[in-house]
């Protein structure tokens, strides 16, 4: 249990890349909303962007601004504990020792590095197939009671699970095994130019992409643009993915039931539902936009807040790592 016997969740986000839409709509509003629920603790995953190649100066930005994203999204700073991963060592330390107790094979079942790491697995970095470990330790180092992911991570969290079972039934019970939640309730974006994969910061390019800092000509244009279909039948059918994926973010930022949005739309083609979708987009992300500009007026309020977020962190974090260290037989 965390604050206020709060069950604790934990929840990362990488600064691989700009936030965007998916993000926003597939974890960020609803890590807000459920503020008041748990003790949540939300953490900037740097160590797990560097994973990939990133430049120097794109991270140091991206790292900034995706905290003040979070705390411009409504992400309160006095309820949750925001910080960046690296500022805490233990994070990789944890992530060294519990390699030390996950066998090859179970790394090696891992779907999302097969993916990730297709054609190119002989130069991928030793860092992505080890991705699941570091997971682990974020999630572990904190007696997390709760992981909320997408249908995607969820082999991640399971892993996480074994080895804290494995470490608890070598040295007692030292680590709590953590819950997975799939996150059936929020919204899966698609790109807009590419519906059939999901929007990503990585991949796809600007068109596909809604940024959460767009202009509102931005967000109004790449909507216009979307793919779509010729039915021009404004309905919720898989089988039709890119007005689908649409009408799932009208869903999301309207709060309209499924029927009523179709019946809304009847007899109206994609042109006049595109209009209305960016429409509702543009109004919904500016009162954020808003606030994101009038925080990083001031930029040392950022780093106040993730300042703020280590110190309420790191003991929780020191001291689970010095419990293994003392198990292990490292002091
Ligand atoms: N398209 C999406 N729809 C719904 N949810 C999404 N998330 C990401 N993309 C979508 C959710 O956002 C949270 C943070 O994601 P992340 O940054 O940790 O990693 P990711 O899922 O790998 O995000 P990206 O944007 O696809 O990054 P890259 O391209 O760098 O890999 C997670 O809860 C995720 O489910």
């Amino acid at each position: 249990m965390g604050k206020d016997n709060k069950k604790r969740v934990f929840s990362g986000i990488k600064p691989s890349g700009e936030l965007h839409l998916g993000n926003y709509l597939g974890a960020i509003k609803n890590w807000v909303s459920s503020q008041n629920e748990f003790d949540n603790i939300f953490c900037i995953v740097d160590l797990h962007a560097i994973t990939v190649k990133q430049e120097t100066e794109d991270l140091k930005r991206r790292i900034k601004e995706q905290a003040a994203i979070l705390v411009a999204s409504g992400i309160d700073p006095d309820k949750s504990t925001l910080f960046v991963q690296s500022h805490i060592p233990a994070h990789s330390e944890m992530a060294w020792l519990l390699n030390c107790f996950i066998p090859m094979g179970w790394m090696e079942k891992m779907t999302q590095f097969k993916e990730k790491s297709g054609e190119s697995r002989e130069r991928v970095s030793v860092g992505l197939f080890d991705y699941p470990a570091l997971m682990a330790a974020d999630i572990l180092l904190y007696d997390t009671d709760i992981v909320p992911v997408g249908e995607d991570q969820k082999q991640h969290v399971e892993l996480a699970r074994d080895v804290a079972k494995r470490f608890n039934s070598i040295y007692g019970d030292t680590f709590k095994i953590p819950e997975v939640k799939i996150n059936k309730e929020t919204a899966r974006v698609m790109g807009l130019q590419n519906p059939a994969k999901k929007m990503s910061k990585s991949e796809g390019g600007d068109a596909n992409i809604i940024y959460f800092l767009d202009k509102p000509d931005d967000i109004r244009s790449k909507i216009m643009k979307a793919q779509t279909d010729s039915y021009n039948e404004v309905r919720f059918d898989t089988e039709r993915p890119g007005i689908y994926n649409l009408l799932v973010v009208y869903e999301a930022f309207s709060g309209l039931k499924r029927g009523d949005i179709e019946t809304g739309f009847e007899g109206k083609g994609y042109a006049d539902f595109k209009k209305d979708l960016a429409d509702i987009v543009v109004e919904k992300m500016k009162p954020m936009q808003d606030k994101y500009e009038e925080i990083t007026k001031d930029p040392e309020y950022i780093e106040k807040v993730l300042k703020e977020g280590v110190e309420k962190a790191r003991p929780l974090a020191e001291r689970k790592i010095e419990a293994v260290r003392q198990k292990i037989g490292l002091e």
